[in-house]
C-alpha cells in the first residue's frame, strides 16, 4: 500500500464527510445535568454542567462531594502520583470533586489521572468563554485508547466565569460542597421507555466497534427481558451517508454506496483496496434493519439483539465470513423468515430508493429537543442522546431513570445497580427490628424510605419514624406494633383489625397500648366486686369475686344474691321480692310494705328501681348507688 494513495483517500474522505456535516444542517445538543452548590453561602445555587461523553454519569442519581483545585498538575495532564497528591477521601470522608483547567491534552487523560488520584468526578473548567460544549473522547484510538473503557468517573464541564468564582472561593480557604445531580438528565414521563440504539455492522473499526458489539451482548440479556415484559420500546438504527451527486460515478461512491449513491458507509479499513468495502457495511446494516423489522412484525422484536450478537461471533470480517451467506445463516438458526427480509432489503444496484433506509436518514435529523445523530454509536432514551460509557449497568441505569418514578421493573432495583446504602444505620429509615420490616428501599435512584408491604399487609406511615401496618390482618404482623402478652395460657392483645382503633388495650388493662398495657387491679381500684358479701382477688386481665356463705355473686350488678335464684336476671329479682314476701310473713299490707322496705338495703332498692316499677317511685335515691357495669 503506497503511503501517498492512503493519504489522499483519507483527505478525500474527510472533504466527504466534511460536506456532509458541514452543508447540512448538522445539530448538536450539549446534554446537560446540573450542580448544586451548598456552600459557602456566597456561590450557593444551582449551575448548569455538560455531561462528558465517557466515564459514568450517574442518571437518575445524585452525588455529594467537596471541591478539590489542585496546587498543581492543574490541567492533570500528567499522573497525580508524580506529585504526590492523593484525593482518595478517608473512610466516613465526602468524596473530592476534582476541578482541572481544560487544555494541554485530551479530556479522557485528565479523568483517568483524577480517577487513578482517587477523585470521585472531575469537574473541567472550560478555557475560553463560550457555550458549554460536550467533550468527548479522542477521535483516533491511537496513544491512550485503553483508558477509555477504564474510566468510571463522572465528568462535568463548566464554563469559565463558574470556574472562576469557584477557584476563588477555594483560594480564600472556603470548603466549597457540590451536589451533582442527574435526576433531570433525562425525561422520565411515564412507565414505558423508548430507546434507540444508533449503530453499525461495522466490526473492523478498532476500540469504538468492538464497543459496541461489547455492548450489544452484555445488555442483551436486560434488554431482552425488559423488551418482553413491555418496559421498553427498542428501535435500532443505522447511519447512511449520501453520495455528493457530482461523485455518484466515482469509484469510491460505487464501493462505499448502493442505490446509486444513495446509501453510503466509510471503508471499514478506510482504505478502498483491500477487504470489506463501505457498501458491504451498508447492505449489512439494512439486513439488520429488515431483521428487526420483520421480527417486529411478528411480535419479537428482540430477536434483533440475537441476531446482532450471533453475527458478530459467527461472520467476522477478519474470518473473511462477513457475507450474504453467513448473515443467513444466522437468520435461518434464529427462525426468522428470510424471504421477508430479503424482500425489504430490495436491489442494491436499482436507481432508487429503499424505503427502509430513507427513513433511517430522515431519522437521523434531530427535531425538537434532540440533537442530529452524528456520533456512531448513540444510544437515544426518551429521545434524549446518552452520554457517557456504553457499559451494561450504565447504560441500565440510564434507563431506568427513564421511567416515572415508582414504575421502574424489578431489573433496576437488583444488585447489578444498587448500592446497598440501607446496610447502614438502616439508611435513615425506619425499621422494625423484631418482625424485622424495614422502610429501607435501596434502588438506583439511591435509597428511599418507604412503609413496605409485608405479606400482603400495607404499612403506612412517613417512613422515617414510623410506619404501621393497616387494614384486615395487620394484627398478623408483628401484632400491628401493639402490645401483646401471654401469662399461664393467657393471651391479651391491644391489637384489633380495625386499624382506626389503633393499639387499644383490652379491658382489664391500661396504658398506651404499644409499648405496655398493665393489669388494673380491679380490687385495689374498686372498680369491680364492691358489695358487702363480696371478696375480691385480682388475677392477671380480670378479678375474680366471690360471695360468702351461699350467696353467688352477679358480675353484671355486682352484687350477691341467693343461689337459687341465679337463672335469669329478671327472674332472680321477683325471686328478691318473692323472699320478702316470705320473710315478711303474713301480716297485714301495711306490715309487709314496711319490712320489705327494711329488708331490702339500698342498692337493691335502687337497682330494682330500674327494672320494676316500684311503690314509692317518688322517693329520691340514696347516694351510695353505682354503676356496676365494669
Ligand atoms: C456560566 O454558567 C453559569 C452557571 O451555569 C451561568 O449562570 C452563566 O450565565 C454562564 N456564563 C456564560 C457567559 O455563559
Ligand atoms: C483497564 O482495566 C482492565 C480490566 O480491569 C485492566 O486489565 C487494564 O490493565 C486496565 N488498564 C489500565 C490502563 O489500567
Ligand atoms: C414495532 O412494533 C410495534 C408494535 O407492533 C410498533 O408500534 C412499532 O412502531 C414497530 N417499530 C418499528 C420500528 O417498526
Ligand atoms: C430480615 O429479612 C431479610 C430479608 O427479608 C433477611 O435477609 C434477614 O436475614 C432477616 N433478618 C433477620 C434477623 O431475621
Ligand atoms: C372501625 O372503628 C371505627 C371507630 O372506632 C368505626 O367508625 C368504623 O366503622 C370501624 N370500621 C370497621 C371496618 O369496623
Amino acid at each position: 500500500m503506497n503511503f501517498g494513495t492512503r493519504m489522499r483517500e483519507k483527505m478525500w474522505f474527510c472533504v466527504w464527510v466534511l460536506f456532509l456535516f458541514g452543508s447540512c444542517c448538522g445539530r448538536f445538543v450539549v446534554e446537560k445535568n446540573s450542580l448544586k452548590v451548598t456552600s459557602p453561602d456566597a456561590l450557593k445555587g444551582v449551575y448548569e454542567c455538560a455531561i462528558g461523553n465517557f466515564g459514568i454519569p450517574q442518571y437518575g442519581g445524585t452525588m455529594v462531594g467537596f471541591v478539590a483545585y489542585p496546587k498543581s498538575n492543574r490541567k492533570a495532564c500528567k499522573s497525580f502520583d508524580e506529585f504526590d497528591i492523593s484525593y482518595k477521601s478517608k473512610p466516613g470522608g465526602f468524596p473530592t470533586f476534582l476541578l482541572v483547567d481544560r487544555g494541554d491534552c485530551y479530556f479522557t487523560t485528565k479523568a483517568w489521572n483524577s480517577q487513578k488520584a482517587g477523585a470521585a468526578a472531575i469537574i473541567v473548567v472550560d478555557d475560553k468563554e463560550e457555550p458549554l460544549i460536550t467533550m468527548d473522547m479522542p477521535e483516533e484510538d491511537s496513544g491512550r485508547g485503553d483508558i477509555l473503557p477504564n474510566i468510571s468517573i463522572p465528568s462535568a464541564l463548566i464554563n469559565q466565569s463558574f470556574g472562576d468564582r469557584l477557584k476563588k472561593s477555594l483560594e480564600n480557604g472556603d470548603m466549597v460542597n457540590v451536589n451533582l445531580d442527574w435526576r433531570e438528565s433525562l425525561p422520565h414521563p411515564d412507565d414505558r421507555v423508548e430507546y434507540e440504539f444508533w449503530t453499525n455492522s461495522n466490526d473492523e473499526c478498532g476500540p469504538k466497534c468492538d464497543g459496541q458489539i461489547d455492548f450489544v451482548k452484555a445488555f442483551k440479556g436486560v434488554a431482552q427481558i425488559m423488551e418482553k415484559k413491555g418496559y421498553t420500546q427498542f428501535t435500532p438504527h443505522y447511519i447512511t451517508w449520501y453520495c455528493p451527486e457530482v461523485f455518484t460515478l466515482s469509484k469510491q461512491c460505487k464501493s462505499q454506496c448502493i442505490n446509486h449513491g444513495r446509501y453510503c458507509a466509510p471503508d471499514p479499513e478506510q482504505d478502498f483496496s483491500i477487504g470489506y468495502d463501505g457498501r458491504d457495511v451498508v447492505i449489512q446494516n439494512l439486513r439488520q434493519v429488515c431483521l428487526f423489522k420483520v421480527a417486529n412484525e411478528s411480535g419479537k422484536p428482540w430477536l434483533w439483539w440475537d441476531y446482532v450478537s450471533d453475527f458478530s461471533i459467527r461472520c467476522p470480517m477478519k474470518d473473511k465470513k462477513y457475507t450474504k451467506e453467513c448473515a443467513e445463516d444466522v437468520i435461518k438458526s434464529l427462525g426468522v423468515d428470510l424471504k421477508k427480509i430479503n424482500d425489504c432489503i430490495g436491489d442494491p444496484e436499482a436507481d432508487e430508493d429503499n424505503p427502509i433506509l430513507k427513513a433511517e436518514q430522515d431519522a437521523q435529523i434531530g427535531k425538537d429537543s434532540r440533537g442530529d445523530v452524528t456520533i456512531l454509536p448513540t444510544l437515544l432514551i426518551n429521545n434524549r442522546q446518552y452520554r457517557g460509557k456504553l457499559d451494561k449497568s450504565a447504560v441500565l441505569k440510564a434507563i431506568c431513570a427513564g421511567f416515572l418514578e415508582k414504575t421502574e421493573p424489578a431489573v433496576c432495583l437488583t444488585e447489578d445497580i444498587q448500592t446497598n446504602e440501607c446496610l447502614e444505620n438502616n439508611g435513615g429509615c425506619w425499621r422494625d427490628q423484631v418482625a424485622n420490616v424495614t422502610a429501607c428501599k435501596d434502588t438506583f435512584r439511591g435509597r428511599l424510605c418507604e412503609c413496605p408491604i409485608v405479606n400482603g399487609v400495607k404499612f403506612v406511615g412517613d417512613g422515617y419514624t414510623h410506619c404501621e401496618a393497616s387494614g384486615s390482618g395487620r394484627c398478623e404482623i408483628n401484632n400491628g406494633g401493639c402490645w401483646k402478652e401471654s401469662r399461664d395460657g393467657l393471651s391479651f392483645s391491644a391489637c384489633s383489625d380495625n386499624e382506626s382503633n389503633g393499639c387499644k388495650c383490652p379491658s382489664g388493662f391500661k396504658g398506651d397500648g404499644v409499648h405496655a398495657c398493665e393489669d388494673v387491679n380491679e380490687c385495689k381500684e374498686k372498680t369491680a366486686c364492691q358489695c358487702r358479701d363480696c371478696r375480691c382477688k385480682n388475677t392477671w386481665g380480670s378479678y375474680e369475686c366471690s360471695c360468702r356463705g351461699d350467696l353467688l355473686y352477679m358480675e353484671k350488678h355486682d352484687t350477691c344474691i341467693s343461689k337459687n335464684a341465679s337463672k335469669e336476671i329478671s327472674w332472680s329479682f321477683l325471686w328478691v321480692i318473692f323472699l320478702g314476701l316470705a320473710a315478711a310473713g303474713v301480716g297485714g299490707y301495711a306490715v309487709y310494705k314496711y319490712r320489705i322496705r327494711s329488708y331490702m338495703d339500698s342498692e337493691i332498692r335502687a337497682i330494682m328501681a330500674q327494672y320494676m316499677p316500684l311503690d314509692n317511685q317518688g322517693e329520691a335515691p340514696t347516694n351510695h348507688i353505682h354503676h356496676p357495669d365494669i
